[in-house]
């Protein structure tokens, strides 16, 4: 299968993805990444994997007075020239609308580092943090999902796992457990997804 990987970032998630296909756990070839930021490091490791990267950035439609529609109509003729068969969301801090979304029907897939229905939006690690230290939450997680619509961080559920929160936790040890536990839950989750296709 074909993947095509959206980042705004460090891009740890695509290089787990990228670590996957090489070790051969994953039948897959990622075939463009796309960075809604031109600094972000994970444009980087997809050079150095040899993979076709793609800079599309915002501001520019913003500053011309172009929608929202626009530039999410062009970043999927963007991903069209690769013909993806999956387009994987990996840190993609962009909320992509049905301009976007209707060329590649339940073929969007988003990963985020809360539970289902817990949490949704960019803060949602320290979001969890701030409630365990209220005392309302034992436990935080990771999930992966489709993207059936401009719904963030919700969807059918493809594969979630629970991360314990210790009373020792701060924000950065609480973060780097998160961390490894989506690299390994986006590649399973993958796999199932290209295994059923
Ligand atoms: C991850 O925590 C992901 O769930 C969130 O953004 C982060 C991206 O990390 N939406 P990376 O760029 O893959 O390292």
């Amino acid at each position: 299968s074909k993947l095509a990987v959206l980042i705004s970032g460090n891009g740890s998630n695509l290089q787990a993805i990228i670590d996957a296909i090489r070790a051969r756990m994953l039948d897959a070839e990622i075939v463009v990444v796309v960075s809604n930021r031109k600094n972000a490091y994970g444009l980087e490791r997809a050079a150095q994997a040899g993979i076709p990267t793609r800079y599309h950035p915002l501001k520019p439609y913003r500053d011309a007075g172009r929608s929202r529609q626009e530039y999410d109509a062009d970043l999927a003729r963007i991903l069209q020239e690769y013909r993806p068969d999956w387009v994987v969301l990996a840190g993609w801090m962009h909320i992509l609308s049905d301009a976007f979304l209707r060329h590649f029907p339940y073929r969007v897939i988003n990963l985020h580092p809360a539970l289902p229905g817990q949490f949704p939006g960019a803060t949602a690690i320290a979001d969890a943090f701030e409630a365990y230290q209220r005392g309302e939450i034992k436990e935080t997680g990771v999930m992966v999902h489709l993207v059936p619509d401009e719904q963030v961080d919700r969807g059918p559920v493809v594969a979630s796992e629970a991360v314990p929160i210790y009373p020792s936790d701060n924000l950065e040890t609480l973060t780097n457990r998160i961390h490894q536990t989506e690299h390994r839950l986006l590649v399973g989750a993958l796999r199932r997804l290209l295994e059923g296709d």
